[in-house]
């Protein structure tokens, strides 16, 4: 793709479920017209409990398929644990500028005053080398406590699929930080699955007003912004699709559930 793309040309937004949307709902803040196509590959679902080794092939594999067929101007892979792992591997394989998914362990890192950070995200996300190396790079002095936990991806798949959210999910989450040494002092948990912030609201009553909690999504959205200045896009604001990967398991949220999010259809490839 050149550097000034077509109007029409989507943003593509790619996670293993509906978690990207709390990407995606903060990139529409900035770029209103952009042209949406949201994908979740639900046959991979969940995919914080899959091995490194099928992520860097699988993600990469599908993401090629999907950029054939929607030609975006750009893909934001709204998945840390995607990112973390086959960020590299998606870059060597596509011609179209990638936006990744970093824990937001720097501004936590600047923003604890107890100096005890928490980072909760899916197991394979949590460990990750890539999460030592923020870390180190970071909070070197800081104690960072982490947490991977899948209970929270369904209770957050659960929610936009207008069920129930087990209590459970989210105090268990909130005990696996605060068990561990150090845990009585956290004061700022980094969200670090896309998911994660569809919980916001439980997740902070089970915290407390004490714990401050953070995800990427604004730094996000304002690269994707900034990669894009000077495009141009339609006029007005278009409803965005939504694309499954056809699951045996899981099943399709309604749809009413995504139009918050400006997606208007739906469809399984
Ligand atoms: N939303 C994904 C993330 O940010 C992962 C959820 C999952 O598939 O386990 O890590």
């Amino acid at each position: 793709m050149g550097q000034f793309p077509a109007a029409d040309a989507p943003l593509l937004f790619f996670d293993s479920g509906l978690g990207g949307l709390t990407v995606l709902e903060k990139a529409r803040k900035l770029l209103p017209n952009a042209p949406i196509i949201y994908a979740a590959d639900y046959a991979g679902l969940p995919y914080g409990e899959k091995s490194e080794a099928m992520l860097a092939a699988r993600v990469p594999a599908l993401l090629g398929r999907l950029v054939e067929r929607y030609q975006p101007r750009l893909v934001v892979i709204a998945c840390n644990t995607a990112s973390t792992i086959a960020l590299t591997h998606v870059r060597a394989a596509l011609d179209v500028p990638i936006v990744g998914t970093v824990p937001a362990i720097k501004p936590a890192a600047e923003q604890s005053r107890t100096g005890v950070i928490g980072v909760l995200g899916t197991a394979a996300t949590v460990r990750q080398p890539y999460v030592d190396d923020l870390s180190a790079q970071y909070a070197a002095n800081q104690l960072v406590l982490r947490h991977g936990s899948p209970e929270l991806v369904v209770a957050a798949e659960a929610k936009l699929h207008g069920l129930p959210v087990d209590p459970a999910a989210i105090q268990s989450a909130v005990d696996g930080l605060r068990r561990q040494n150090g845990g009585d002092n956290l004061d700022i948990v980094v969200l670090a699955c896309t998911h994660f912030p569809l919980l916001a609201p439980e997740l902070q009553q089970a915290f407390g007003p004490d714990v401050r909690l953070i995800d990427g999504s604004d730094g996000i959205a304002r690269r994707i912004a900034y990669l894009t200045q000077g495009q141009s896009w339609p006029a007005n604001p278009s409803g965005g699709v939504a694309v499954f990967t056809k699951s045996d398991t899981h099943i399709l949220p309604p749809l009413d559930s995504l139009r918050p999010f400006g997606i208007d259809s739906m469809d399984i490839i």
